[in-house]
């Protein structure tokens, strides 16, 4: 799938985008671990959100039929590739799921290895999950998910009682669960799916488990774990996680909108001097740092929470008109809370009249593709100037001349580069921009639908 990005059009309106993956990850997993009925709406059609369910179909018996009628109705949009995966695919309203748990007690002995498809989040959550169930079970992935690092969920879960294997550090992830205790464990990687894994075993582990990390990372689990009920406590600087034992109930909530979408519209807008408003977004604070930075840059938003779901926070957020873009230097410590928004930050950054600097951002080579390679390589392909070295990547400005790149099969670099061609001074192509299904499925019509000039080539 490639795309010709004509730039030069103001974008204006109002969207919704689709349901946010890591809050949908993990209340598909505790509503089909809770004892009792859950109704979830807006759970996203992305790829990624698809994986979680489908194992989860094969895992737990009970929401087998709710989950499969969902899929059926709603669920994740076409293979990227396949001849049915559609450009312009709504990001609209989804079915709700409804499903009956019984508890942990209802997961099962699958029949065949759990496919995570490009998943780290499902790998990682699921491998938590299943540290606290009887029976011995493979989590396996696509050919990206098996080159990432899978010993850091491993290595906790051994130490709380768990026997996982992996190959050299990678999938399969082989997890035989049961006769679980509380650790408390120093996280050397910031990482919330770590951190969430570790929570899920703790939910069954006899004594307290606590997770301490160097920085705060997005804390979805321990917000859904508390609106739920569970004994959960969070020291004030939000690094040191503990819970206990404990099987909640089900619980209805309506999934907001992904702010690491909301990013690239966000960014989109700022690009090209527009005025957006995005209705219905998440605004967890542990997920808005990247709207510090691009006040530092010189894009001005305003976000307004007006209500909650499920201990999340959830409004509009509205981008002005920006006048110029500035250079900024991202420190290292800030990285872990801008960890899926750097493709973007960075396509912007290429804007700027000077240098920006993504210190320490080692961690982006072990993401869906090697991001900071990619980037520096890709934004130089689009007649820019990035270079990645060792941990670092800087982003020089003075815009885009334009050109053609791939997205790696990535989706949030697609979606970095299809945007920053939004300013760039000539067409740009981008080839491979079905991978933004994995995490925004309709992104390119909802940019298109904003007014942006984008064609479909053969
Ligand atoms: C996620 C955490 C982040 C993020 C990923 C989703 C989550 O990964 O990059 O897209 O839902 O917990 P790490 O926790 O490995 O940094």
């Amino acid at each position: 799938m490639r795309l010709r990005i004509t730039p030069g059009s103001n974008l204006s309106g109002e969207l919704t985008v689709p349901g946010d993956k890591s809050i949908a990850h993990r209340w598909l997993i505790l509503s089909s671990t809770a004892s009792g009925r859950s109704l979830i709406e807006d759970l996203p059609r992305s790829l990624d959100v698809g994986s979680t369910a489908s194992c989860l179909a094969a895992l737990v018996p009970s929401v087998r039929p709710g989950l499969e009628a969902w899929s059926r109705n709603d669920g994740p949009a076409a293979k990227p590739g396949s001849s049915t995966w559609n450009a312009h695919d709504r990001t609209g309203v989804t079915s709700p799921l409804e499903v009956q748990g019984q508890g942990r007690a209802g997961i099962h002995l699958p029949s065949h290895d759990l496919d995570c498809g490009n998943s780290g989040t499902t790998m990682r959550l699921l491998a938590g999950v299943l540290a606290g169930a009887p029976f011995t079970s493979v989590l396996v992935g696509d050919a990206s998910l098996s080159t990432r690092p899978m010993e850091r969920v491993a290595e906790p879960l051994r130490q709380m009682g768990a026997s996982v294997t992996t190959r050299g550090g990678h999938a399969p992830v082989k997890v035989d669960g049961g006769g679980l205790h509380g650790i408390t464990y120093r996280a050397p990687v910031p990482t919330a799916q770590v951190k969430s894994a570790i929570l899920f075993a703790g939910l069954e582990a006899e004594g307290v488990t606590t997770v301490e990390e160097m920085v705060w990372t997005r804390d979805h689990t321990e917000r859904a774990l508390r609106a739920l009920g569970a004994p959960v406590s969070i020291s004030a600087d939000r690094t040191t996680v503990s819970v206990e034992a404990f099987q909640h109930e089900g619980f209805e909530g309506r999934v907001p909108g992904d702010p690491s979408s909301a990013a690239f519209i966000v960014a989109a807008a700022a690009l090209t001097g527009s005025e957006v408003t995005l209705r219905g977004v998440g605004l967890n604070p542990s997920r808005l740092h990247f709207l510090d930075v691009l006040a530092r840059m010189g894009v001005r938003t305003e976000a307004r929470v007006d209500h909650e779901s499920v201990g999340e926070p959830v409004g509009d957020l509205w981008v002005a008109p920006t006048e110029g873009i500035r250079s900024t230097t991202i420190a290292a410590e800030e990285v872990p809370l801008l960890i899926d928004e750097i493709p973007v930050l960075a396509a912007v950054a290429s804007r700027a009249p000077g240098d920006s600097w993504f210190l320490d951002a080692g961690e982006l080579r072990v993401k869906e593709s090697d991001r900071l390679a990619g980037l520096a390589e890709g934004l130089r392909a689009l007649g820019g100037n990035a270079v990645a070295e060792g941990e670092d990547l800087v982003v020089a400005g003075g815009g885009l001349r334009g050109g053609r790149t791939y997205a790696g099969g990535d989706h949030r670099m697609a979606m970095a580069f299809v945007v920053a061609a939004l300013s760039a001074s000539e067409p740009c192509e981008i080839d491979g921009v079905e991978a933004a299904d994995v995490s925004f499925p309709g992104f390119v019509g909802a940019l298109s639908a904003l007014g942006a000039r984008i064609e479909v080539l053969p």
